[in-house]
């Protein structure tokens, strides 16, 4: 059966890497966390903070010079799901942090770190029979892909599931300062001059707000398969 490209594109926190994950299961395809190979680049500059960040400052020259050697992939684990590994070495977790999530979001708007990712990412979804998530992916990665799909939830809604999120790791969050975090982030990732956030026009928007997971994977499913089906 024909392999489609999926693209799911959204803001921060509104579950795009749950559903993304669930859709390429379902159907069999390969999945790609475009904000983990950020991160990964993040996690690399804290790595050689020395000559890469002096005065806490990306000295963008540095980077640049190596920013090709940087392999990115995703090793499959034997409970199914996948590791980030950055030059071979597992970082899946140390790529979680908020401390590398803040370096992502710095990186991710430097135009020279965007086109290698970008060119990697056109790579790995080539073939078709793959589910990307992150901000550009209808819009800059694959502007053909077959299914574009824009996830959407009310800042207010968001910040309660991070501000969960956050409760259950043991963290005691201030509710105000979550979604402060949560509005910051979406006009930063809307903003930015490299590739911001947008909605492509073919896209089809899921508002998950009021919808449980179960009830947005039916939603998402029907729509994957009316899109294979023609
Ligand atoms: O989705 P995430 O939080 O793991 O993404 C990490 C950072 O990378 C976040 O600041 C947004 C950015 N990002 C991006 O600019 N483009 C993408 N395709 C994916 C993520």
């Amino acid at each position: 059966m024909n392999k489609i490209i999926v693209a799911i594109d959204g803001y921060s926190s509104c579950g795009k890497s749950t559903i993304a994950k669930a859709l390429a299961k379902k159907a069999g395809y390969k999945y790609v966390d475009t904000g983990a190979m950020y991160r990964a680049v993040g996690l690399w500059l804290i790595q050689h903070a020395a000559e890469a960040m002096p005065d806490n400052q990306i000295c963008e020259s540095y980077l640049q010079e190596h920013i090709d050697e940087l392999c990115i992939s995703f090793a499959l684990q034997p409970d199914g799901t996948q590791h980030t590994t950055l030059n071979g070495t597992d970082v899946e977790a140390q790529i979680r942090t908020l401390e590398v999530g803040n370096m992502a979001s710095r990186v991710s708007a430097i135009g020279f770190v965007r086109r290698a990712m970008v060119a990697q990412q056109q790579a790995m979804g080539a073939e078709g029979g793959i589910v990307m998530d992150g901000r550009d992916i209808g819009t800059v990665v694959f502007p053909n892909a077959e299914l574009k799909l824009f996830l959407t939830a009310s800042p207010q809604i968001r910040a309660e599931r991070r501000y969960k999120e956050l409760i259950d790791k043991g963290e005691t969050p201030n509710f105000e300062e979550v979604l402060a975090d949560v509005n910051d982030r979406d006009y930063r990732d809307t903003h930015r001059a490299e590739s911001p956030l947008r909605q492509a026009e073919d896209a089809v928007v899921v508002d998950n707000s009021y919808l449980t997971r179960e009830e947005q994977m039916v939603e998402v499913e029907r729509i994957f398969n009316e899109r294979l089906n023609g």
